[in-house]
């Protein structure tokens, strides 16, 4: 191969990987997104550093195991760039719900995923028990204090 052939090869490959950088720049996840949603007026617990990047990409997570649109359908041709709505635009009410009172009557499960906290929490914890079961490990965390380390 002589050397013209090579500078080719190196230009379009610079080319195509400024390209590959435009096409996914509309994207603005951060690799890790830090779980601190500005609805809440205060946060009881500890923040979560939530790794999109190794969910996605080491735990090989599907986009529509955590995205879904307003009918709850997973999104699963999701791709990064893509406009994404964040949980609190639909799980509204910033918090978890109360506690359920003696004579008061229970909420439903609808009503309880009005709430954002619990949406989350219901989402993160059924995946990792599952993973859990599968690894036969514990790496994956459902206690309150594995992801809300004392502050
Ligand atoms: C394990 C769960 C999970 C998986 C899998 C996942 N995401 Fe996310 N993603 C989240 C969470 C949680 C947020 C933060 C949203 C929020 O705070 O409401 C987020 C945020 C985003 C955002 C930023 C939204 C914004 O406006 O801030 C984009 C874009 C996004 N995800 C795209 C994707 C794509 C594309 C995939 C698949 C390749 C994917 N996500 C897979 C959980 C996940
Ligand atoms: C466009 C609106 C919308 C967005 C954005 C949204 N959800 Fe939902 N979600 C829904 C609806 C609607 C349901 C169904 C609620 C019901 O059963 O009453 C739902 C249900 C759920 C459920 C229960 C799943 C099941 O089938 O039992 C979980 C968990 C959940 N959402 C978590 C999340 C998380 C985490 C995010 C952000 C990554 C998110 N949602 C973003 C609308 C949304
Ligand atoms: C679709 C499955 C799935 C969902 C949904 C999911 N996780 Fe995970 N998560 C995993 C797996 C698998 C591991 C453990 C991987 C290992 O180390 O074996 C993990 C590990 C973690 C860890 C510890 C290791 C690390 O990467 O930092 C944290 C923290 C974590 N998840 C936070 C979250 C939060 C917060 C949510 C909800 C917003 C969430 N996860 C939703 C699959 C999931
Ligand atoms: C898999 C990780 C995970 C586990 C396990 C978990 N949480 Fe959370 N929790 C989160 C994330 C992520 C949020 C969302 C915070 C945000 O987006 O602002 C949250 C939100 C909350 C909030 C509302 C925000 C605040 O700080 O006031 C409370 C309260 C809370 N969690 C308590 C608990 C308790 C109690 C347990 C155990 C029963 C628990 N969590 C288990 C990840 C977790």
């Amino acid at each position: 191969m002589n050397k013209r052939y090579l500078l080719i090869i190196a230009i379009v490959g610079i080319a195509s990987m400024f390209l590959a950088t435009a096409i996914y720049a509309g994207t603005t996840v951060a690799d890790i997104v830090k779980m601190e949603n500005k609805a809440y007026e205060k946060h009881k617990k500890s923040i979560v550093d939530f790794s999109h990047k190794k969910h996605t990409e080491d735990y090989k997570a599907g986009c529509g195991e955590c995205h879904h649109n307003a009918e709850n359908k997973p999104l699963n041709e999701l791709k990064m760039g893509d406009e994404v709505q964040n949980c609190i635009e639909c799980h509204t009410k910033a918090g978890r719900p109360p506690r359920a009172k003696k004579d008061a009557p229970k909420l439903s499960n609808k009503e309880k995923m009005e709430y954002h906290a619990y949406a989350i929490h219901v989402n993160c914890k059924d995946c990792h028990k599952k993973a859990n079961k599968a690894s036969g490990t514990k790496s994956a965390p459902t206690s309150c204090a594995k992801c809300h380390p004392k502050k």
